[in-house]
């Protein structure tokens, strides 16, 4: 069997407002339009994704937050409602999913032999949590590949930001590891916003886009930074800066969803594609695609 490997890997940010705008036969609520820019810059990048023919999409996602270590999916098909708590009015969607059990439990098995703390959800009632959902589907809204969803351990960015990252390494190498064994061709999917400021008041139509704009020019900044490193190429020094982002843009990238992907990719050092940014409700959000075979192409 051919050695496995990660063939891209995509900051996914997960605002319901995205798919929202999208008006997929899945979601209940309906829109006028809405948030394009993001919209477009996804389908930009899903282009790129599907042209790669992946085996499977590995999502991490903050919004699956376990206290006792990574817990992962050990069933193979999974149906429900996902409702976003703060915004039910825009994201009631009926998601029909199927898991790569085999290459979540590799994950999880080396997890293991690494002594990190695992558990598998064999409850086939658990509802797949909504920022994984979202990103899948506007990555992939055939759903025709087969996805593992990794769980954001939280209990090591209580401590701080700094072990927190220590821990999303670990577990970035231990999905590097899997997806080598496995033989497979994996996309990863670091499933957040960059700057996580927001209102807290929406207008009376969601989509009304005369409303939109950054909730404040500091974490414009920041966003701008980070996004510059992508495009230069210096992972490694993102990395460094990172614990210092979360804490001045109060970043969603906290919970390790971005440290997780780079590391796993082994910190790339060549420029990110960044098909787009845009803000939802104040918060700065980036597609932004780690893709080897496009190196020196952009
Ligand atoms: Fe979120």
């Amino acid at each position: 069997m051919n050695k496995g490997s990660i063939v891209a890997g995509v900051l996914a940010p997960h605002p319901p407002h995205l798919v929202y705008g999208e008006n997929p036969p899945q979601n209940e609520p309906k829109s006028e339009c809405g948030w394009e820019g993001l919209r477009w810059a996804y389908e930009r990048c899903r282009a790129n994704i599907k042209a790669l023919k992946p085996d499977v999409l590995v999502v991490h996602s903050p919004h699956w937050p376990t206290v006792v270590g990574h817990h992962f999916l050990g069933l193979p098909h999974f149906k429900g409602l996902s409702v976003d708590p703060i915004f039910p009015h825009l994201f009631r969607y009926n998601y029909d999913v199927k898991v790569d059990v085999d290459l979540s439990l590799q994950i999880r098995d080396v997890c293991a032999k690494a002594d990190m703390h695992t558990s598998v959800v064999k409850n086939p009632d658990f509802r797949l949590d909504y920022g994984s959902i979202i990103c899948l589907h506007l990555i992939n809204p055939d759903w025709d590949i087969p996805v593992v969803l990794i769980s954001s351990n939280q209990a090591a960015f209580y401590f701080s930001n700094e072990v927190g990252a220590q821990v999303a390494k670990d577990l970035g190498e231990a999905t590097r590891q899997a997806i080598e064994i496995s033989g497979k061709r994996a996309v990863l999917l670091a499933s957040s916003s960059l700057s996580h400021r927001h209102f807290v008041h929406e207008p009376d139509l969601p989509e009304d886009m005369s409303f939109e704009r950054i909730h404040h020019h500091g974490q414009y900044l920041w966003d701008m930074k980070v996004i510059d490193m992508m495009k230069k190429g210096q992972c490694r020094e993102l990395l460094d800066i990172m614990p210092e982002f979360i804490e001045m843009a109060s970043a969603e990238v906290k919970v390790g969803s971005l440290n997780w992907m780079l590391e796993a990719m082994g910190v790339p050092n060549y420029p990110a594609v960044v098909h787009g940014y845009g803000t939802v409700i104040g918060t700065g959000n980036a597609v932004v695609e780690w893709n080897p075979s496009l190196k020196g192409k952009n």
